[in-house]
């Protein structure tokens, strides 16, 4: 995805130093986790049905929007089941040999995540399905005319894939997980509850108006609440004594262009296109696209999941629409 490296609420991962941090702030159990009640409770009984018979858990699918946890959440099962964990992602495993590489180091029971699973090679996919099936991995040695197939016995292993967009994943492939679930972005008292809890690790003074405002400017997701929190503790050891207040908060906030409603200026200029250049008519996504400069596929999946959320835009089979409040929050007057 072609993001704005510097763009602060960008759900994606953003270098090391921040994957570092979201390690130090992750839950390592069910308990610990907060939100995704629903999700949650399935895995509590799933993993516990699981370990009664003395079988691997089924293989899973989590998707949802970029930033929710889901990799989090993988980490957690794997956990919580006593095993271990192997982490790549789709565009990492470019042949079936890296793929088969992967599952024969696995034990009895490991849990491989594959992030961005969507991403998975045709070739992959291929190999990948008598593995999920049977556990069992067919691999053509050799070229030519002496080429032969040997068939591979796996541990029995589960699968979690992680995704965005679980639309576009293969049918035959998405028919293989046993548990799909989806994350949804979080609310403002999940948030909340979050934030405090990660500037407790981190140490950081911070009263509750404080961690519910930056939770109501972090759409929905907890990466960019504990980004957020990270930055606005800068400011509060630059302008105060360290300790986190509101008036710092919103000064922080205000200072990062990031508005009341969390919406930062791609959202803004997304939405104002929307309303000035095209009137508020259904436009499509690839020209939308165009138009302010970004991918469509960033478009799809990052801006446009928490516009929606908010009641902002609308996705109708003739296009994008801006809505009334989207007007109001911008300063434009709403026309019937
Ligand atoms: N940090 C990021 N996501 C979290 C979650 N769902 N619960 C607790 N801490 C988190």
């Amino acid at each position: 995805m072609d993001l704005d490296e510097n763009r602060l609420i960008s759900p994606e991962l953003e270098d090391i130093g921040e994957e570092r941090l979201e390690n130090s702030l992750r839950p390592k159990t069910l308990d610990e986790y907060i939100g995704q009640n629903k999700v949650k409770e399935n895995m509590k009984v799933y993993i516990e049905a699981a370990k009664k018979r003395g079988e691997p858990l089924d293989h899973i699918l989590l998707y949802g929007p970029p930033g929710l946890g889901k990799t989090t959440l993988a980490n957690i099962i794997s956990n919580e089941m006593n095993s271990n964990i192997k982490i790549t992602s789709g565009p990492a495993i470019e042949k079936p040999g890296d793929l088969a590489a992967l599952l024969t180091n696995l034990a009895e029971f490991d849990v491989l995540f594959i992030d961005e699973i969507h991403r998975l090679n045709k070739s992959v996919e291929e190999i990948l399905y008598p593995a999920l099936e049977d556990y069992t991995l067919d691999i053509m040695i050799g070229k030519g005319p002496s080429a032969r197939s040997i068939r591979l016995d796996l541990p029995k292993f589960t699968l979690i894939g992680a995704t965005t967009k679980a639309g576009s994943l293969a049918t035959p492939l998405r028919d293989r997980f046993g548990i799909v679930h989806r994350l949804e972005l979080y609310n403002t008292e999940d948030l909340t509850t979050i934030v405090k809890r990660s500037a407790n690790i981190l140490d950081i003074t911070i009263d509750e108006t404080s961690a519910q405002e930056i939770a109501r400017r972090s759409r929905g997701t907890p990466r960019i609440a504990n980004r957020l929190l990270k930055r606005v503790r800068d400011y509060a050891l630059v302008l105060g004594d360290g300790n986190i207040n509101l008036k710092i908060t919103k000064h922080a906030l205000n200072k990062l262009e990031i508005d009341e409603m969390g919406l930062d200026e791609i959202d803004r200029k997304l939405l104002e296109t929307m309303i000035v250049k095209y009137g508020g008519r259904p436009v499509g996504i690839e020209t939308l696209a165009t138009t302010i400069g970004e991918e469509a596929e960033t478009i799809e999946d990052v801006y446009e999941p928490y516009l929606v959320q908010i009641g902002f835009l609308s996705r109708t089979l003739r296009g994008r629409i801006p809505l009334q409040p989207a007007y109001q929050h911008l300063g434009f007057e709403w026309k019937e």
